[in-house]
């Protein structure tokens, strides 16, 4: 097995320590900023090229031995993934990984939550972009709140906290439901954050003029709420978070476009397809799948996770468009 080491950084010095794999390209929604209508575009190509779950567990391993303690599981949507309950307990069991936590969009969590959290989830972000029947089914083309709903309470009664919203504010679609998600919050020990709309992908959807500022949604929140700055909530990712006086959870700002948050970034990505990113942004990537169809030793796949890290860039280029070579969309990065 490779060396383990206590603290990996980076050439910025940065502490690496979160990985987010993707483990699905595939979606059972087709949120209009993310996916296209008809699915994948990638000319129907089959599974073959998707790591096995075996194969992610080993990476895991070797990325645990290079410093990673945290991992996010995301997709497209991580809960179609066969077997994911078995991934899991297979990262569970690797001792020094302590925080597991997925991304998803809670069609399929509430009948599943009980038996992930007992292989050893500990914790569950929600895409949630309206709290509108007709404007979620719009957005997401074809999701049903109502299992939305009945995924978030299903978390709470499972105390899987802190249990986190993510809602990507759009200016003309979501923007009016600002308050309502901070009532939320308010309400509820739910964790709402507001995310800027972000170039990424095929720019399906995205405007510049559909992007709006933390600073403007925080102003806004401001009005009805006295904000209280937290450090508090568990989590690796760059929200700022805000207690609201009185109220029950917290409401969190990512601001990848205002507020560049590279400085402190702890993050690398592993595609479905078994690539390693260094960077949402960035899209230069090792090939982790081919290394292991070639047996690759522990020693050679460590060796591959180093030069991903090497390639991290200090920040992104996102003010610069997403750029004819980035071929990855959202859901083969995952966010
Ligand atoms: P916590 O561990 O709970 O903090 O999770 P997280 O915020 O890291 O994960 P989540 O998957 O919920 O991501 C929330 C949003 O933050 C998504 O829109 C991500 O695309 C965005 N995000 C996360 N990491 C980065 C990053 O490194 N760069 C950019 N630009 N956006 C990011
Ligand atoms: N801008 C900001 N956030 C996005 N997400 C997906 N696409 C974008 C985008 N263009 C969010 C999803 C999900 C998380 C993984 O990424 O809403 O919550
Ligand atoms: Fe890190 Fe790149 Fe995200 Fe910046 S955009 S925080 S460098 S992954």
């Amino acid at each position: 097995m490779a060396g383990r080491v206590r603290k990996m950084t980076d050439t910025y010095g940065r502490n690496i320590n979160y990985m987010r794999i993707s483990v699905t390209d595939r979606c059972n929604l087709r949120c209009r900023y993310c996916m296209p209508e008809e699915g994948l575009r990638l000319g129907g190509k089959g599974h073959n090229n998707i790591l096995t779950l075996e194969e992610c567990a080993r990476l895991v391993q070797i990325a645990a031995g290079i410093g990673i303690h945290k991992i996010r599981l995301t997709g497209g949507e991580p809960l179609v993934r066969r077997n994911l309950v078995k991934l899991i307990g297979d990262i569970a069991s690797i001792a020094a990984i302590d925080d597991i936590a997925i991304t998803t969009n809670g069609m399929l969590f509430a009948p599943m939550a009980a038996g992930l959290q007992s292989a050893g989830l500990q914790r569950v972000n929600f895409s949630v972009d309206t709290l509108e029947k007709t404007k979620y089914r719009y957005i997401t083309r074809q999701g049903d709140i109502g299992k939305l709903m009945a995924s978030l309470y299903k978390a709470l009664e499972l105390e899987m906290h802190p249990v986190k919203i993510n809602m990507v504010v759009i200016r003309g679609f979501n923007d009016d439901e600002i308050m309502d998600f901070v009532r939320l919050a308010y309400n509820y020990p739910l964790h709402v954050r507001f995310i800027e709309f972000m170039p990424v992908g095929d720019l399906l959807y995205w405007r510049q003029d559909r992007s709006l500022c933390s600073r403007e949604i925080k102003a806004q929140v401001q009005q009805e709420y006295a904000l209280m700055p937290v450090r508090a909530i568990r989590g690796n990712g760059p929200a700022k978070y805000y207690k609201l006086e009185g109220g029950q959870g917290s409401v969190g700002f990512i601001s990848p476009l205002s507020n560049h948050f590279c400085g402190d970034c702890n993050r690398i990505r592993l595609t479905a397809e078994g690539k390693l990113r260094a960077c949402l942004y960035d899209p230069r990537e090792i090939d982790l799948k081919t290394a292991l169809q070639n047996q690759a030793s522990d020693s050679e796949l460590k060796d591959l996770f180093l030069s991903a890290i090497s390639l991290k860039p200090e920040k992104h280029s996102m003010h610069s468009g997403w750029g004819a070579g980035n071929k990855r969309k959202m859901h083969q990065i995952g966010g």
